[in-house]
This record gives structure tokens, C-alpha cells and sequence, in this order.
């Protein structure tokens, strides 16, 4: 491997986990539908992952491994995908480091018997999500979205995109904690930039009003005014899932909070699906894979 790929933590394990047991049903299904159903992983990465120090703590000690599963624990999104039974028609990773991509490249030789279905696009995913979602007949793909940023890379007019498709179920790494949370800062005063961030991940600027209180303090001097944050990690979690719901026809009731060693909440991974005939069946395989521990 020329580039080793490090980042998250033991909750890495259980997002790719979840991620798999969807693909696994989704296939299975699909495979016995008339249409091209491909894979579409958006935030690609390499195909692998190594283990952060965190990992080993949080009870996985690797010597208690053996060769097989600490390989196992190294795959990252894309070569999960790549295993699952039934196969896909078609994999499409999308990712923008150029150096990474040259990794992605590597799996066209090691599986073999896929490498005509395995694309791989060296883009800023925003803007290929839009164009593809587009350009695609919806009629005869369907796909599954895994949206797997650091942070607070997905615009919301790419939500808007995918629902639009009425073709795509998407899972979704929210960065409830890493992103949103820290840049809403507890006296509201929050600068042009970030509040351009948190609009583009909502896709509306309302969010103030729910995340934000004007407090009138009686003082010596008059009533003074100011501004408090009353948002917490569940109304976030509740304002984006009503985004959601907003655009795409089902939207899982229980997305899952990934948290750090320390308890700290990183991530809501949500579900969405758009396509209104599939949404019941895809929830509900969703929600039970959300569910369990
Ligand atoms: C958390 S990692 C993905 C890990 C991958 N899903 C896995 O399981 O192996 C996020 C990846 O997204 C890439 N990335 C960041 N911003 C991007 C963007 N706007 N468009 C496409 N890729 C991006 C980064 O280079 C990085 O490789």
C-alpha cells in the first residue's frame, strides 16, 4: 500500500458493519429485480483502514486477533462493498484526492472478476452526485448511497439531487458533533463562514431560530438582552431529520449516534430512502439494522 489511510475509531467498525448488512439485503432484493443497481461510495477513501490507537483501548486488543480478522477490521467502505453477496451491476467510487484514488485503482486487480463493473472517479463528490443524478435513467437504476465525509462536505442541494432520483437509498454520516455542534457556538455569535457551512448543510438558514434563544435579563441598568444556545445533540439530530423528511419519502426514525471513547457524540448515521414504492420495505431493513447492537 503506498498511502495508508487512518482515521475513526472503534465506531468506524460499526458504521462499515451496518453499511455491509444493508448492501447484503439490498442485493439480495435487487438481484431479483429487472434493474442495474450499483453501489455508489462517495467519500471513497482508499478501500483500507488502519486501526487508531483509540481502537485498541476501546476493547479490541489486536493480539487477540488473528491474521484473518485484524485484515478483516482493515477494510474500509469500498472493498466491504466489493465482497458483499449477490454482487452489484456496478461500484462507483468517488473521491478527490488524486493519490487516493490511485489505491482505488489497485482493486481492478485484486478482484479480478469485478473490474469491469468497479469506476472510479477522481472528483469533489458534491459536484459529481449532481451531474450523475441527473444525467442517469432512473427508470431502469436504482443504487445505494454511502456518504462518508470527515465533515461538513455534503450540500444539501446534493440531498436535494439524490431524492430527486427516486432511485437511491442513501446512508449518511452526519457530522452531528465533529461539525454542526462545535460551530454553533454557545452566545450565537457565530462568524460568515460558518454560518455559510451550517446553511449549506441544511440547505436553509432557519435553523437559528430552532438552535437559538433571545434571553431578557432584569438588571440594575434595564433589561439586558442576549443571546443562548439551547440546541442540543437531539434537536439537531430532530431539525435534521426534518430535513430529510422534507425531501425524501422515508427517512429512518433511528439514526445512530456514534460517540468517541470518551462518550462524546461524533456522528449521526441516517438513512434515507427515495424511491416511494421501496421506501417501506428499505426503512424497515434500515431501522432494524440501526437497532440493533
Ligand atoms: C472518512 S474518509 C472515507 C473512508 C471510507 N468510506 C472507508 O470506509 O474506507 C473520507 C474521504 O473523503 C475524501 N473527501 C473529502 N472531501 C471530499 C469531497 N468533497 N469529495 C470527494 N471526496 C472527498 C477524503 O479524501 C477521504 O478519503
Amino acid at each position: 500500500m503506498d498511502e495508508i489511510h487512518q482515521f475513526g475509531g472503534n465506531w468506524t467498525a460499526d458504521k462499515l458493519e451496518r453499511l455491509r448488512k444493508y448492501l447484503v439485503a439490498y442485493a439480495t432484493i435487487m438481484n431479483k429485480k429487472n434493474f442495474i443497481f450499483s453501489y455508489i461510495d462517495a467519500f471513497a477513501g482508499t478501500g483500507y483502514r488502519i486501526l487508531k490507537k483509540e481502537e485498541y483501548h476501546e476493547g479490541f486488543c489486536l493480539l487477540d486477533f488473528d491474521e484473518k480478522d485484524s485484515q478483516e477490521f482493515l477494510q474500509g467502505s469500498a472493498r466491504i462493498a466489493l465482497q458483499v453477496e449477490p454482487k452489484f451491476d456496478q461500484y462507483i467510487f468517488i473521491e478527490k484526492d488524486a493519490a487516493r484514488c490511485q489505491e482505488l485503482a489497485k482493486l481492478k486487480t485484486d478482484f479480478p472478476l469485478l473490474k469491469n463493473r468497479i469506476i472510479i472517479v477522481n472528483s469533489e463528490a458534491n459536484q459529481y452526485l449532481k451531474d450523475f443524478c441527473k444525467k442517469v435513467n432512473w427508470k431502469k437504476n436504482r443504487a445505494v448511497l454511502f456518504l462518508d465525509p470527515y465533515g461538513m462536505e455534503v450540500h444539501w442541494d446534493t440531498m436535494k439531487a439524490i431524492a430527486e432520483t427516486k432511485a437511491i437509498d442513501v446512508w449518511y454520516l452526519f457530522p452531528l458533533g465533529i461539525g454542526v455542534n462545535r460551530l454553533l457556538k454557545k452566545d450565537g455569535n457565530i462568524n460568515e463562514a460558518w454560518r455559510n457551512k451550517l446553511d449549506k448543510i441544511f440547505g436553509a438558514s432557519d435553523w437559528y431560530q430552532s438552535f437559538y434563544e433571545d434571553k431578557e435579563q432584569d438588571t440594575l441598568f434595564g433589561p439586558l438582552h442576549r443571546t443562548e444556545k439551547i440546541a442540543d445533540f437531539s434537536s439537531i439530530q430532530e431539525f435534521f431529520l426534518n430535513r430529510l423528511k422534507s425531501i425524501f419519502p422515508g427517512v429512518a426514525e433511528n439514526p445512530l449516534i456514534l460517540k468517541n471513547s470518551k462518550n462524546n457524540p461524533l456522528y449521526l448515521l441516517c438513512f434515507a430512502a427515495s424511491n416511494e414504492k421501496g421506501a417501506p420495505t428499505a426503512i424497515k431493513i434500515a431501522q432494524d439494522i440501526l437497532g440493533r447492537f
